[in-house]
């Protein structure tokens, strides 16, 4: 998979349909020179280096009027030559300079993948899956040594990037910028495609044209936040979500980063992704080492869906991990938005014996049983149960949900403290605080200063004693705010710029430790919902609570716009309540059982306050997601109408062999005496006959059919007056059905 010309210095990692292509300048600098659609492996492809001589630029080389970095396309630019344009990588030595240069020394190609030390990482089975590309590159004067390495996957059109670098000299050296990963386009006609948002409304899809400049998004929040996710595509203005070419840019990391495309006076464009260079200063003592997170790139010739199914496939596979990798996931049932923090032991059992009735197979217990948690001002800190509203702890409570014949599961907090708890009382000094500054509140609580190994074992000792002693399956890990006054008192004042990084660090190991020691434990991943969900975490907790807000017809674009990157199986999706908590929307349980269902599925509401109909709707629901929870979660999932652009939403799962599909298709509001509709599927086999059923429908095509004409769709507002379905029942708003096409 990985080619060098050695006469022309060229190395090119393809695999039979995708090629990325870069070479050593005379200088000893890379130069990029393609990314895209397979080339031949025999070609020589040196002329597709453009320079020209310009006015008005900063040469290399006296007497050489043609060749400036500013004007070649660059594979890891670095600060203070002839390039103007944004670098990768910025370091300062003490003598003040901040001047780097790096030059190439040797590659080694290596099968299969190594991990990155204490960091999430996609990885190999087996050698024969992967190939990985070492370039060794030093600058000299620095005595800097930074190796760029290049993994290619065998049956996934991703390139995982990462560099390491090693401090040779005998001068202490900061690193203030070391993106994982930079790329020059020769065009820069391209729209970005970002994912943004803020608490309760995450990751819609922005998609923009690149004006000249540097648009970007980012994250200072010691999170990677509801804000912005570490993402970035690129598309063609013609790209569709099934056609012409699309890039993808995803950071396996979950804190500060930066995402950028800088399009510079030459419309070449150079994108950017890595840990954000703003408060970020890291000192490398001469033998040091630092290693950035990894960047993965991925690219499709078959649009956005296209690309979104390279990420799925990698994040799904070589991501996500361990035991809970391709398990079927438990149905479950979340008590929070039923009580708050507002139950003793036999309320929750009674919850739970509802939901055991309705085929419901895990129990959660969020917020508020440990310490003095009776509200969000105190008991963050204090993992041990409370005993007024658990006269037998966890491991009682846990024992009676067991007896039930469910699951149980916990919700922590680990990474906060609250000002009134036992922990904070004995530590005042395990947060993070600028010394003589007040330090700011979010949802009052404080965040414990995780870049220090001691804090961490300290709620590792905890956590672990509850794990070990109660029967306790899964956990949901909730992270409730971000950093304010980042600085910690273990580092000395020239490592504060380290901190944002060791404490993602921090939480990694966390997460290791637990894994390691309980490796059947099931983690769910949550910041205020999905205000930390990105690949990083997806290597520890296998799912992540997409939202807080559960609203169903809210999560059609939270959940089409995750689908971006995240495989549907990582996305925690419940049916809770009406009127919606969060938004007071009303909405069938029908619909808010078929958005739910395309995701880690499950309930967030009292059962026992459920009408007979509406219990039979859960029970029914419980049924049919057993059923298919295999297709959903293994499934090649199809975007087939966006809400972001209209009244609908449909999604279709397929087997990858096309042999059965789910079609979700949402209806947002009703409307009267409509057109009729059709809705092409795709990932069919042209030539197999289906059966289609839906609710009230029930016919019989050909997969070409299907693809070319379409699944007829129905409903009365499409003109189709179904006897004996309600009448004005199916015209209300917010409705949805789920058609399942069955190859016969
Ligand atoms: C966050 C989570 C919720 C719930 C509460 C509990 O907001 O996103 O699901 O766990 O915390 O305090």
């Amino acid at each position: 998979m990985i080619t060098v010309n050695e006469k022309e210095h060229v190395f090119h990692l393809h695999n039979g349909r995708m090629s990325y292509l870069f070479y050593v300048m005379d200088s000893g600098q890379l130069g990029h020179l393609y990314f895209g659609k397979e080339l031949r492996s025999d070609g020589s492809y040196l002329h597709m280096v453009e320079k020209a001589h310009r006015p008005m630029t900063t040469y290399i080389t006296e007497g050489d009027l043609y060749t400036s970095y500013e004007h070649l396309r660059q594979e890891y630019p670095t600060y203070g030559t002839s390039d103007y344009r944004y670098p990768a990588l910025e370091v300062q030595g003490t003598d003040g300079s901040a001047l780097c240069k790096l030059e190439y020394q040797g590659y080694e190609i290596i099968p299969g993948k190594k991990p990155l030390p204490g960091l999430p990482a996609t990885y190999v089975e087996d050698p024969a899956e992967a190939e990985t590309l070492e370039i060794r590159m030093r600058d000299p004067w620095r005595g800097l040594e930074a190796v760029l390495s290049y993994t290619i996957f065998r049956d996934c059109d991703a390139i995982a990037r990462s560099v390491r670098f090693v401090n040779k000299g005998e001068k202490t050296l900061f690193l203030d910028r070391a993106m994982s990963l930079s790329l020059d386009f020769p065009d820069a006609d391209y729209e970005s495609v970002q994912l943004s948002g803020s608490w309760a409304r995450a990751r819609s899809i922005v998609t923009r044209p690149l004006p000249p400049g540097v648009p970007a998004v980012s994250s200072m929040r010691g999170n990677s936040s509801h804000q912005h996710n570490p993402f970035l595509a690129l598309k063609r203005k013609h790209t569709t979500e099934h056609s012409g070419d699309a890039y993808g840019f995803s950071l396996v990391y979950s804190g500060n980063f930066l995402a950028q495309a800088e399009v510079d006076n030459y419309n070449v464009l150079r994108v950017m992704l890595g840990i954000n260079p703003f408060g970020f200063r890291w000192k490398l003592a001469p033998g040091g080492e630092f290693v950035t997170p990894e960047a993965v790139m991925v690219w499709s010739n078959q649009g956005l869906n296209g690309m979104s199914w390279q990420f799925h496939a990698l994040y799904k596979n070589r991501l996500a991990r361990g035991y809970w990798r391709d398990r079927e996931r438990p149905v479950l049932i979340n008590n929070w938005e039923a009580t708050m923090f507002d139950y003793v032991e036999d309320d929750l059992v009674r919850f739970a014996q509802k939901a055991q009735e309705c085929g419901i197979e895990l129990f959660v217990l969020d917020d508020g049983w440990f310490g003095a948690r009776n509200n969000d001002r105190a008991g963050l800190g204090d993992w041990k149960p409370n005993p007024a509203k658990l006269p037998n702890g966890i491991k009682g409570l846990a024992q009676r949900i067991e007896g039930l014949g469910m699951k149980f599961g916990l919700w922590f907090e680990p990474e906060m403290v609250n000002r009134d708890s036992d922990l904070f009382r004995a530590h005042p000094d395990y947060i993070i605080q600028t010394p003589g500054r007040t330090p700011s509140h979010g949802r009052n609580q404080f965040v414990l200063d995780f870049s220090r190994p001691q804090v961490v074992d300290e709620i590792y000792n905890q956590m672990y004693a509850l794990l070990s002693t109660a029967k306790i399956s899964y956990i949901k890990w909730d992270m409730n705010r971000s950093i304010s006054e980042c600085y910690s008192a273990s580092l000395p004042a020239d490592q504060q710029g380290e901190v944002f990084h060791r404490y993602i660090l921090g939480v990694y190991d966390l997460h290791e430790r637990l894994i390691r020691a309980f490796p059947e434990l099931l983690i769910e991943s949550c910041s205020s919902g999905g205000g930390r969900f990105d690949a990083g975490m997806l290597y520890y907790a296998p799912q992540g609570w997409t939202s807080d807000d559960s609203d169903a017809i809210e999560r059609l674009k939270i959940q089409y716009g995750t689908s971006l990157v995240y495989p549907i199986s990582s996305m925690g999706a419940h049916v809770s309540a009406c009127p919606n908590s969060q938004v007071g929307r009303n909405t069938p349980i029908e619909t808010r059982g078929n958005v739910a269902m395309t995701g880690a599925f499950g309930y967030e509401l009292d059962l026992n306050k459920l009408s007979e109909e509406e219990l039979k709707a859960v029970k029914q629901q419980v049924v049919f997601y057993k059923q298919n929870r295999k297709l959903l979660v293994q499934g090649a999932f199809y975007r087939l109408l966006s809400p972001f652009e209209g009244n609908f939403a449909a999604w279709e799962v397929a087997e990858h062999d096309g042999s059965r599909a789910l079609v979700t298709v949402t209806r947002i509001l009703s409307e009267i005496n409509g057109p009729y509709r059709r809705l092409p599927l795709l990932g069919l086999d042209p030539d197999r006959k289906y059966h289609i059923y839906s609710k009230y429908l029930s016919y019989e095509a050909y997969g070409d059919e299907l693809m070319q004409f379409g699944l007829m769709l129905e409903d009365q507002a499409s003109g189709q007056v179904i006897e004996g379905s309600g009448g004005s029942g199916s015209c209300e708003d917010f409705r949805s059905l789920v058609y399942e096409v069955v190859g016969m």
